[in-house]
């Protein structure tokens, strides 16, 4: 088995990035797929949504580190059990790695450095990025088969969209020739709000194919769950979230034809 690597990246906040992560992950661990999370956010937040604290050492900023000092590391030193899944933590601390690593040859591709060696472990390695365009993003981008795009259907995503594709655009020509984008995802969708529907309907218009069908609708349950420290799956079997998640899981195999 040699792995597929997605990054879940956009720049905006609270877009569904994370949540998308952890359940999309179940969705395929219920569908019998080995899965490795990694969460690349000082937010923590994927490492809190599967029950696990925000200050556990080490964690993936402390094997960053010491990878850029030269020292040999793995990331089986940091990975968790969480929710039948992987987990790489992380912590605040990795706000910090940004201005330490500025100086170091090759920093873009710590990351990916890190993950090659677990390459026959899983069938899929998903990155949680931060809201932000600096050296994470970058890394995991550089570290990528594929980037996922969760946007949130209450705003019009596309200048946003556009200044995330120009950065895309740089790693792809820089770092990661390879790296595609498997597609855009609406969350906190709602058909019955007007603005919702223009979203979806401009989004298709820009970007066509690359639109999921699967839309993730607005349901509580799925904040509940993260607040709880597990997946949608465990937390709510037939909620509108779990449901949605698990046809988004069978659209994402086929997309990454597996
Ligand atoms: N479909 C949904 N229905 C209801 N609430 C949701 C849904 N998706 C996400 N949320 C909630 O919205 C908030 C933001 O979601 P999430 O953390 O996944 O976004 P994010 O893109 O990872 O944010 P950040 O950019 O800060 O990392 C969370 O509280 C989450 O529980
Ligand atoms: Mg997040």
């Amino acid at each position: 088995m040699t792995a597929t690597t997605i990054s879940i990246a956009i720049q905006k906040g609270g877009s569904g990035k994370t949540t998308t992560a952890v359940n999309l992950g179940a969705a395929l661990r219920d569908l019998g797929k080995k899965v490795l999370l990694v969460d690349f956010d000082p937010q923590a937040n994927l490492t809190q949504a599967l029950g696990l604290a925000d200050d556990l050492e080490p964690n993936i900023y402390h094997l960053i580190k010491r990878l850029a000092q030269g020292e040999e590391v793995t990331l089986e030193q940091v990975i968790q059990k969480a929710n039948d899944m992987d987990l790489v933590p992380s912590s605040l601390e990795l706000a910090g790695a940004e201005i330490e690593l500025v100086s170091i040859y090759g920093r873009e591709k710590l990351l990916q450095q890190l993950l090659i060696p677990l390459q026959d472990q899983y069938d899929f390695i998903f990155i949680d990025c931060p809201p932000a365009l600096g050296m994470l993003t970058v890394n995991a981008l550089t570290a990528s088969d594929y980037v996922l795009v969760p946007l949130q259907a209450e705003f019009l995503p596309f200048k946003g969209v556009q200044s995330f594709m120009r950065s895309l655009d740089k790693v792809k020509k820089q770092l990661n020739p390879n790296i595609e984008v498997l597609g855009y995802i609406l969350t906190k969708y709602d058909d019955r709000k007007i603005m919702n529907r223009q979203v979806l309907e401009q989004l298709k218009r820009a970007y066509e194919a690359q639109v999921f069908d699967t839309r993730i609708r607005t349901n509580i349950a799925l904040a509940q769950a993260q607040e709880k420290g597990v997946d949608i799956f465990k937390y709510a079997q037939r909620s509108n979230g779990a449901q949605d998640y698990s046809e988004l899981g069978l659209e994402f195999l086929e997309r990454t034809s597996q």
